[in-house]
């Protein structure tokens, strides 16, 4: 999805502005732009393509001046070309904007300008904001931006920028992400934090309805009816190196071998050895647990996926029924939602605008709603009554790893901590269960230390048409992760579905040579997960497993076996995802594709 930054300040705005775009391209982007005022000047470069085009057209014509505004887009309306680019100008180019989301009634705005005889440059539902701006305008920008915002509807954060009052940088937030990073006599805004960590990790988040004002001295917010707000900006502890490759060729093998940290971290110091467990931020008082009559899950993706381990660790752990609903899907649902319900929303970026929707319908109707996001100060966040954030650091491939490890992580905290405060967990089960949370680590790490045998998979399975990923309940939703990992980068056709499924239909597909991939931790059904592979096998497919080290039966059956140490079953989706991200990454690699930004995805999808 599109990427704002912005800056006021003593440096140079270019260079600002371009690290910020660079570190913004993760989430997925066809062009790129930015405008520079310069005195009364107002300059714009924009490029279609990759940030380099850009780069290109600013090493042959700089843009000098140190307040600016920068753009990274997403197409939405309008095909990704030069003209389509932000930033956009009014008629005098005296005034631009950047523009994250989607104005529902640009079409109606446009027809107003047309009327007088205007003509518009691009396709994009951006450009008329300008117009409207330059209208509105009587010598204050941000009353300018006020009353465009009141003419505008839909989701969205814009920037606006003006030549006729350099210094200043207005911007406004309906639903999507922005933020101000405040520094010394610098200002930034973006709408994700990474853009501005190596400047400031000082972090003021302007909220749904409200106008930001920026200069080098700070900001100013403001609802839309002008009342002030004051909120104290907030510390963020990720460090700005976690955003950098650090020596890997890829962001998203950097994040599969942060795992084992990243594990630790999520756990770190939130069960204590006597067997409590104390969630900061999670604060539902001590009959909620005993009271909970069910649970909803929603989420988008691999956050979905991640969910789907956390219902049977809650199904098993507490027995209280749990539902899990594509946020996209409950949205739109009139879902019945009574009596004590808690709702989990899950989403690493906590900005997915389906989530977010689904999550407050899941409030509206009475739940409690607490998020699983790694965004500190995410919109999820702030709508939660409770928070428990993964701690995985930025996450910058879009095919996301770490998060959903994390999530796995986040949940079987609070499978852990709701299991014991309902007395379905003692003391002791619970001290076990933190034993075998505190391994996984190390276990992820010897994972990562014997990667040889799925690195010589994925050249054998780099030519199919077709794959298929199953197996039973965890094993089922870990098999629906691989496959969507493989999908995400390789772009190769791959299916996820329970053991259990294939013969009631998608067996016709599986032939000779049909690579298989089978997930068999799960000891209860193991018997049943061998008889689907033998299914398969019958049918002449390439059976590879991946199983428990200590697994001596599955090399009978499989024609390749990936190995992971052995753990509680109920954690082992933690350590047998590993190795399959790892065959979606070396795919991929094998293909040659861009793995950190995979064609049409979006590492936050901000829109609908
Ligand atoms: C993950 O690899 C995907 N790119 C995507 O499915 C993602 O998980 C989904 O869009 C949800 O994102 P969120 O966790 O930020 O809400």
């Amino acid at each position: 999805m599109c990427g704002i930054v912005g800056y006021v300040g003593q440096r140079a705005a270019q260079s600002v502005l371009v690290d910020g775009l660079r570190t913004l391209e993760y989430r997925g982007y066809d062009s790129a732009g930015l405008a520079i005022v310069d005195g009364d000047q107002m300059q714009v470069a924009k490029a279609q393509g990759k940030l380099s085009r850009l780069t290109a057209l600013l090493d042959e014509t700089p843009l000098p001046g140190n307040v600016g505004i920068g753009h990274t887009r997403w197409a939405t309306h309008g095909v990704p070309s030069d003209a389509n680019a932000h930033p956009h100008s009014d008629p005098t180019g005296d005034f631009v904007v950047v523009h994250n989301g989607i104005i529902e009634n640009y079409l109606a705005l446009k027809e107003h300008f047309v009327e007088l005889g205007h003509d518009f440059g691009s396709d994009t539902d951006t450009e008329v904001l300008a117009y409207v701006i330059a209208e509105e305008y009587d010598g204050d920008l941000k009353n300018a931006v006020r009353k465009a915002m009141a003419r505008a509807t839909g989701a969205y954060a814009l920037v606006a920028m003006t030549a006729k009052e350099p210094g200043r940088i207005v911007a406004a937030r309906m639903i999507s992400p922005l933020i101000v990073g405040l520094g010394s006599d610098e200002t930034f805004l973006a709408s994700d934090i990474p853009a501005v960590l190596p400047y400031t990790n000082n972090i003021l988040v302007v909220e749904d309805g409200e106008i930001v004002d920026v200069t080098a001295d700070g900001a100013n917010i403001e609802t839309l009816d002008g009342t002030p707000v004051e909120r104290d900006p907030f510390v963020v502890d990720w460090d700005p190196g976690r955003a950098e490759k650090n020596g890997y060729d890829h962001f998203m093998l950097k994040e599969i071998y942060e795992q084992p940290d990243v594990i630790e971290q999520t756990i770190g110091g939130r069960i204590s050895s006597d067997g409590s467990v104390e969630l900061d931020g999670v604060d539902w008082g001590e009959d909620f647990a005993v009271n909970l009559e069910k649970i909803w899950i929603t989420a988008c993706g691999t956050a979905y996926h991640a969910g789907l381990v956390g219902r049977e660790l809650f199904e098993r752990i507490l027995r209280v029924p749990v539902e899990i609903a594509y946020a996209h899907e409950l949205r739109y649902r009139d879902p019945l939602i009574t009596g004590t319900t808690l709702t989990l929303a899950i989403s690493q970026s906590g900005e997915t605008a389906d989530t977010l929707a689904a999550a407050r319908l899941a409030q509206e109707n009475g739940s409690r709603l607490l998020a699983l996001t790694n965004v500190v100060g995410s919109t999820l966040s702030r709508d939660a009554d409770d928070v428990l954030y993964t701690r995985a650091g930025p996450e910058i491939a879009v095919a996301s790893t770490k998060a959903y490890v994390a999530m796995l992580v986040g949940q079987a905290l609070l499978a852990i901590k709701l299991g014991a405060e309902r007395g379905m967990l003692n003391d002791s089960e619970v001290v076990e269960m933190k034993a075998e949370l505190q391994e996984l680590p190390a276990k992820a790490a010897a994972v990562l230390e014997s990667t040889a045998e799925v690195a010589e998979i994925a050249k054998t399975i780099c030519d199919v048409d077709d794959l298929y990923f199953i197996g039973r309940g965890l094993d089922f939703a870990v098999a629906m992760e691989g496959s969507l990992k493989l999908k995400e980068i390789s772009y190769l056709h791959s299916e996820a579905m329970p053991a259990g499924e294939l013969k009631h239909g998608t067996l016709a597909l599986v032939t000779e040579g049909t690579p298989v991939i089978v997930v068999l931790t799960q000891q209860h059904i193991y018997d049943k997960t061998i008889s689907g592979l033998q299914e398969v096998k019958a049918r002449g497919a390439r059976v590879i497993a991946l199983a428990y080290e200590d697994d001596l039966e599955v090399a009978k059956y499989a024609d390749r076996v990936i190995r992971i140490p052995r753990t509680a079953d109920m954690f082992a989706p933690v350590l047998a995802a590993v190795p399959l991200q790892l065959l979606a990454y070396h795919v991929a690699l094998e293909l040659g594709h861009d793995i950190d930004q995979p064609r049409n995805l979006a590492k936050s999808v901000t829109v609908e």
